[in-house]
């Protein structure tokens, strides 16, 4: 099971989810192969934001990510395109062509309380804003994951 985390920059919302659900599936490590991307290539090459790491780092989650730039290719290569917002969710189907195989689907559609279905972009606020990304994908990542193994049965 290929699963692409998307959103923005891909140094704050991406690289969590991504770390998160490598995390969450530690025990299945040999099932998944898990990345994250921008749609934007604002920020190719770095590292998560430091704000981002040091949240993860409190919860015992590590961001290996190095931002890329999401490509068409990945539409074919992955089984999941995971959105972070619906600005995101749109920018992703502008990329699909008649090759493209990925489910392409937004995070808190999984999340139990989806507010107004975005990921809120922590990347001009303050800390509380990566406290608060963490706890969202956090759950909806576990559910996520339900998801993704229940219909694999
Ligand atoms: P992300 O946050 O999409 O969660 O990685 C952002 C990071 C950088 C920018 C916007 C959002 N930026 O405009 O540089």
């Amino acid at each position: 099971m290929r699963v692409l985390f998307v959103c923005l920059g891909n140094i704050c919302r991406s690289p969590m989810a991504e770390g998160l659900f490598i995390h969450k599936t530690k025990m299945l490590k040999e099932k998944f192969y898990i990345d994250s991307a921008g749609t934007s290539g604002y920020h190719v090459g770095a590292k998560a934001d430091a704000r981002m790491r040091k949240t993860a780092e409190t919860k015992g989650v590590e961001l290996p990510s190095r931002s890329r730039q999401l490509v068409i290719k990945d539409l074919e290569d992955f089984d999941y395109v995971v959105a972070m917002d619906k600005q995101n969710y749109q920018d992703i189907l502008t990329l699909k062509t008649k090759h493209s195989t990925a489910k392409v689907v937004l995070i808190r559609d999984f999340d139990p309380t989806p507010d107004d279905g975005n990921v809120p972009d922590p990347y001009y606020g303050g800390t509380e804003g990566f406290e608060k990304v963490f706890e969202i994908l956090d759950r909806s990542c576990d559910s996520f994951l339900e998801h993704i193994l229940n219909e694999k049965k």
